[in-house]
C-alpha cells in the first residue's frame, strides 16, 4: 500500500475499554495496511464511508480506496475543506448528506481518515447516521495518534465554544501508523506533542522526561521513537477513560491545560492551535496552581522547559486581557454551577484524585493571577 512498503513493524497494542466491549489501538509503521480486515470485520456489506479533510485526502485517499477495493470492499469519499473552521454542525450536515445519497446502510462503517477534526467529525457522523454505525479510527497527525483518536469523544463546535454538540460514540478500532507523519510539517507535529507533555505531567513523571529528551527524533518523525511515544501516552490516557468512560470524575484530569487553552482557543477565534493553547494553558495553570499554593513550587517552570523542548509557546498577548479570558472561562463546559475549576496538579506526575481532582477558582482570583504572570514570549 504505496508511501512505505507493505511491511508491519508493530510498536504495541493497547486494549481500551468501553461500555460498548472496548477496542484496541495498534501502533505500528505499516498498520494502515491492516485496514481492509478491520473494514470487512465492521461492515458486513463491505461499504465503507472514508471521511477525510481534501488535503490529507489528496496525499492518503487513493493508496487507502485501492487497498480496499483489493479486498472488494467499496470506498465512498466523503470530502471537507481543512482546519477547524470545518468542524461545524453545517459540515456535519453535508458529510451526513453524502452518507445518504450513497445510500449507505446500517451495514457500513465509517472510516475517519485525517487529524483530530476530521476524527470528531467523522466519529459524530458515524454516531448519529442512522442512529449509529461501527466507526475507525485511522489518525493522520501526532495530535490525533497520541490523543484525540482515543477515548471515544466526538463531536462538533458552536459560535460559543468548542465541541458544545456531540456524542460518546467509540470507535471498534484505532489504527496508528506513524508513516503518516512523513507528509506532515515539523510545527503540525510538534503540537500532538502538547497532549503528550500532559499525559506526562498528570499521571508520569518519568514519562515527561523521556518525552522531552526524544523531542528531536520525535520531531523528525522517527517511527520508533513516535511510536513508542503513542504506546505509552495511549496507555495513559486508556488508563483514564477506560475507569470513567462519560467524565463523572477522574477523566477531568485530562482537562489539564484546556480550562486556559479552551479560553485562548476562543478569544483566537479558533486561528491558535489546539496544541500551542494547551502548552500556554499548562504553564498557566501550574502557575495558579502554585499561587494557590497546591502546586509545588517551579511546577509550571518545569512544564515551561518541557513545551520549549518541542518549541512551543508558553505564553501569549491575550494573557495580557484576564478578564476577557475568564468571562470566556465561565461559559467553558468545565465550569460546574457557574464555577471555574482547574485541575488539581500537586507536582509532575501527581494530581488530587476523587473530589480533589480539580478545584474551583474565584474569577477575581484568576484575574489576579493571569495578571501577574511573566509576559515572557
Ligand atoms: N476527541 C478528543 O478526545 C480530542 C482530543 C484532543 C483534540 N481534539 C480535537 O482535535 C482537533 C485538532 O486536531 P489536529 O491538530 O490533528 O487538527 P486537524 O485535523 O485539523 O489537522 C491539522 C492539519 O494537518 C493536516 N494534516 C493532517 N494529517 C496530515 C498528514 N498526515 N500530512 C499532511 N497534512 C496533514 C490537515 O489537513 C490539517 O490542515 C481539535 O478540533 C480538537 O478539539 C479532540
Ligand atoms: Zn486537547
Amino acid at each position: 500500500m504505496g508511501k512505505g512498503g507493505r511491511s508491519l513493524i508493530s510498536y504495541g497494542e493497547v486494549p481500551v475499554r468501553s461500555s460498548s466491549g472496548g477496542y484496541p489501538v495498534r501502533v505500528g509503521s505499516g498498520v494502515r495496511g491492516t485496514l481492509p480486515q478491520v473494514v470487512a470485520g465492521a461492515a458486513t456489506s463491505g461499504r465503507c464511508a472514508v471521511i477525510a479533510d481534501e488535503r490529507v485526502a489528496g496525499l492518503w485517499y487513493d493508496d487507502l480506496a485501492s487497498a480496499l477495493a483489493g479486498h472488494g470492499l467499496e470506498a465512498v469519499p466523503a470530502f471537507f475543506p481543512p482546519g477547524e473552521a470545518s468542524k461545524t454542525r453545517e459540515t456535519w450536515g453535508a458529510l451526513t448528506d453524502v452518507l445518504m445519497d450513497a445510500r449507505l446502510g446500517r451495514d457500513c462503517c465509517v472510516v475517519s481518515l485525517g487529524g483530530g477534526v476530521t476524527g470528531d467529525l467523522a466519529g459524530f457522523v458515524a454516531a448519529t447516521f442512522l442512529r449509529g454505525v461501527p466507526f475507525v479510527q485511522l489518525p493522520t497527525t501526532t495530535l490525533a495518534m497520541i490523543d484525540a483518536s482515543v477515548g471515544g469523544k466526538t463531536g462538533v463546535d458552536h459560535p460559543l465554544g468548542k465541541n458544545l454538540v456531540g456524542a460518546f460514540h467509540a470507535p471498534v478500532a484505532v489504527l496508528a501508523d506513524p508513516d503518516f507523519l512523513t507528509t506532515l510539517d515539523t510545527g503540525l507535529r510538534a503540537q500532538g506533542y502538547a497532549e503528550a507533555v500532559k499525559h506526562g505531567v498528570i499521571l508520569d513523571a518519568g514519562y515527561a522526561g523521556w518525552l522531552a529528551s526524544r523531542a528531536r527524533p520525535l520531531l523528525d518523525g522517527d517511527a520508533e521513537v513516535v511510536g513508542r511515544a503513542v504506546v505509552r501516552s495511549v496507555e495513559l490516557k486508556a488508563g483514564v477513560v477506560s475507569a470513567d468512560e462519560f467524565e463523572g470524575g477522574r477523566r477531568r484530569i485530562l482537562n489539564f491545560g484546556h480550562t486556559v487553552g479552551h479560553a485562548l482557543e476562543l478569544e483566537s477565534a479558533f486561528t491558535l492551535p489546539h496544541g500551542h493553547a494547551v502548552a500556554v494553558g499548562m504553564v498557566a495553570e501550574a502557575r495558579i496552581g502554585e499561587e494557590l499554593g497546591v502546586a509545588a513550587a517551579g511546577t509550571a517552570d518545569e512544564i515551561r522547559a518541557l513545551v520549549s523542548a518541542f518549541g512551543l509557546p508558553s505564553s501569549h498577548p491575550s494573557l495580557a486581557h484576564p478578564q476577557r479570558l475568564v468571562a470566556l472561562m465561565v461559559r467553558d463546559k468545565k465550569t460546574r454551577s457557574g464555577v471555574i475549576h482547574i485541575v488539581r496538579l500537586e507536582e509532575l506526575g501527581r494530581t488530587g484524585v476523587g473530589d480533589a481532582t480539580t478545584i474551583p477558582v474565584r474569577e477575581d482570583e484568576l484575574v489576579r493571577i493571569i495578571e501577574g504572570s511573566p509576559a515572557d514570549n
